[in-house]
């Protein structure tokens, strides 16, 4: 018996992965095995509530597969599973629906953000955090690595555990959000968190070339107008990810050098381009190995859905007795309903 915390995070397959996906999460991730028993699970079943195709949607959950793995998440240490392949995870939905209010559901920042200005709104964009708490609640998580845009989705998730003990006896733990250690990335705007939908990301398999294109319109200090300008590299993005993949004698050296208007942004821009295209070298080279063997990542995901699906069908045996469902709790139910007469 694994006598470690246990930690269930989720991620959606939504294509491309970013330096912030690389940074904030998969490092993160890749990190916790030792300390944490995890679960980390491509949410696909999150990803349909929005316009998808099926091949689209096949390919990025295998493209995510291969960047978490070459990312160091080692599916040895872990279990790394995809959200479908444990049907369990849809059963929960449902019987936790009887434990939440729709009003609830309708006062989530994202649901609000989402579904604005959309003609019709599907119902899956609605319960997506009752999905995301039956995930949390399946495995009976500790904690749960997430960034603050998902705080009211882990408080929503708290509140159906709270609402379902009191009314069928205590079984989930309160899962807590794990704040710290993941970083926090700015897009190329400088202003919001690196994100596909702001189109403002690094794409973390870029190659030397592509990488340049898009760091090359990395906004600055924004009161640095020319070159000669001193510059302030404090509020500058740029100088901010020179942080995770410059070394920090060369940074200081930037710093200085900007500060005291000897170094244009365009160098220094260059310079974190060929820095990002060397450390990530090594996770190109290894998703290419992996994708040339394809059975070989299948049969990961499909180990981990083993593994995941064994406890998940602990989790539901016993929500399934205290609700009276299923086969084995209506027979059980039955020969004793019987019995009292
Ligand atoms: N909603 C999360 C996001 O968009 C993804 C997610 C789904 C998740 N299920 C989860 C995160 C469970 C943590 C735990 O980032």
């Amino acid at each position: 018996m694994d006598q470690r915390k246990r930690v269930f995070s989720g991620i959606q397959p939504t294509g491309d992965a970013h330096l912030g996906n690389y940074l904030g999460v998969f490092q993160r991730w890749a990190q916790m095995v030792d300390e944490y028993e995890c679960y980390y699970c491509i949410v696909d079943l999150h990803a349909i509530t929005q316009d998808y195709t099926r091949d689209q949607l096949m390919q990025r959950v295998f493209d995510l597969t291969l960047s978490l793995i070459a990312s160091g998440i080692d599916p040895e240490k872990c279990t790394l599973f995809v959200q479908s392949h444990v049907p369990q995870h849809t059963e929960l939905t449902w019987l936790f629906n009887i434990a939440v209010g729709v009003g609830d559901l309708q006062r989530m920042t994202q649901f609000k953000e989402k579904s604005t200005g959309l003609e019709s709104v599907n119902a899956g964009l609605l319960n997506y955090p009752v999905l995301q708490a039956a995930d949390i609640l399946l495995y009976r998580a500790d904690f749960v690595p997430v960034g603050n845009d998902q705080r009211q989705h882990l408080e929503l998730s708290r509140g159906i555990a709270r609402k379902w003990n009191a009314r069928f006896g205590d079984f989930f733990p309160e899962p807590e959000t794990l704040t710290g250690a993941g970083s926090r990335v700015l897009g190329l705007d400088g202003v919001s968190k690196m994100s596909k939908s702001k189109d403002n990301t690094v794409p973390m398999l870029a190659g030397p070339e592509e990488l340049w294109s898009r760091i090359r319109t990395a906004v600055t200090d924004p009161a640095r107008v020319r070159k000669n300008d001193p510059g302030n590299p404090h509020v500058c993005n740029v100088f901010a990810l020179h942080e995770f993949f410059t070394q920090s004698s060369v940074r200081a050296d930037i710093e200085i050098r900007c500060q005291t208007a000897n170094l244009g942004c365009v160098d220094c821009k260059q310079t974190l381009s060929d820095n990002v295209a060397e450390h990530l070298e090594p996770v190109r080279e290894k998703v290419a190995e992996l994708r040339a063997k394809p059975d070989q990542v299948l049969e990961i995901l499909a180990d981990g859905a083993t593994r995941a699906r064994e406890e998940a069908e602990r989790t539901m045996s016993v929500v399934c007795e205290r609700m009276g469902l299923g086969r084995k709790t209506l027979s059980e139910g039955i020969r004793k309903l019987t019995a009292q007469g």
